[in-house]
This record gives structure tokens, C-alpha cells and sequence, in this order.
């Protein structure tokens, strides 16, 4: 795969109609954050907020995700946030498959183009498309597998820790050790 600029990478997303969400949306939401970061951060696919701004994680799942950041002193400036889909399917729907296959290749252009040293899904969708297919969040989360030029783990999505509130030990638990990682990059 040839390395495209992020601007480029932009271009082609502004144009897509691979599948019908490009018809659909109000905003691309391509990502966000440090085009040299060592992090990112990539979650499922734009809400209604995130339609609305075209900026990912705006909504009550990146207010929390927000507050996260915080506590462990990671400045979401200086990291990169995207998400496997980048128009947001109708009704907040889990992304079909096809939808992941028609859009995937823009991501993988960003992390290319980025070049992180770790890379954190925010989510199970995000983990089964990255990690590996029959990723379990409850038992896998926190755990990094290396791939070579970078790192890969996963941890809660933000709306799953607003509907289960007891999952946010582990999520704190979760981004204080990523964030010890990320001091030793
Ligand atoms: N949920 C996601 O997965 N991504 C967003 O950008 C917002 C909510």
C-alpha cells in the first residue's frame, strides 16, 4: 500500500460512496489529533454528535472518554482519535460488515500515515475488526498483542461504561497502564 497523506487520505473519504452512509451522513468524521502521534485511539463509528460536528468522540461517550484522558494526564491534542466507519450508520447501529469492508482501507491509510507506536481500540467492534475477529472485550481487555511497528490492546467502549458503570475500575485500571506505556515510548 502506497503511503498517502492525510489530506489525501481526506480527499478520497469526502468522495466515497463505497456504501450508502456517504448518502446519508450530515459530516464525514475522518479523526482528529496529532498527524505525528504516537497513540491513537480509534472507536466504532460517529454517533449523532459526531455527525452533527464531524469530529469524533464529541458526544456523552467522548465527554467520558474526555474524563479519562484527564485522569491519567493523556492530552487528547496529542493523540489521534478516529473510528472504523467515518459516516455514521442510522439509528446508532452496530456498522455492518460491509460497511467495516468499504471503509476500512481509510484507516489503515491513517495509520500508515501516522505511524503510532500504540494503537488502543475503544470497544469490542473496534477490537473484532483490528485485533482479531472473535476478540472477547470482557476477558481480552488491557491486553496488547505487538505487531512489529506498533502495539494493539483494547479496552471498554465509552457507552458500554455508561450503561455498566461497574466496568469503570477496570477501565481506569486499563488507561492508567496504557498511559505508563505511552511515557515509555
Ligand atoms: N462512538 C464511537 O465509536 N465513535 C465516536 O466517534 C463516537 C461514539
Amino acid at each position: 500500500m502506497e503511503k498517502k497523506t492525510l489530506d489525501d487520505i481526506f480527499a478520497d473519504c469526502r468522495s466515497c460512496l463505497k456504501c450508502p452512509l456517504g448518502k446519508t451522513r450530515t459530516n464525514l468524521v475522518f479523526g482528529v489529533g496529532d498527524p505525528n502521534a504516537k497513540l491513537m485511539f480509534i472507536g466504532e463509528a460517529p454517533g449523532r454528535q459526531e455527525d452533527l460536528s464531524g469530529i469524533p468522540f464529541v458526544g456523552a461517550a467522548g465527554k467520558l472518554f474526555d474524563k479519562y484522558l484527564s485522569a491519567v494526564g493523556i492530552e487528547r491534542e496529542r493523540v489521534y482519535i478516529a473510528n472504523i466507519l467515518k459516516c455514521r450508520p442510522p439509528q446508532n447501529r452496530d456498522p455492518l460488515p460491509e460497511e467495516e469492508d468499504a471503509c476500512i482501507g481509510y484507516l489503515q491509510e491513517q495509520i500508515k500515515a501516522i505511524s503510532p507506536k500504540m494503537i488502543v481500540c475503544l470497544g469490542r467492534i473496534s477490537a473484532m475488526r483490528l485485533i482479531k475477529p472473535d476478540f472477547k472485550i470482557t476477558k481480552e481487555h488491557g491486553m496488547f498483542t505487538d505487531r512489529g511497528t506498533y502495539e494493539i490492546c483494547a479496552v471498554y467502549h465509552p457507552s458500554a461504561l455508561l450503561r455498566d458503570p461497574y466496568k469503570k475500575d477496570e477501565m481506569l485500571a486499563d488507561m492508567l497502564m496504557i498511559k505508563e506505556k505511552y511515557d515509555a515510548l
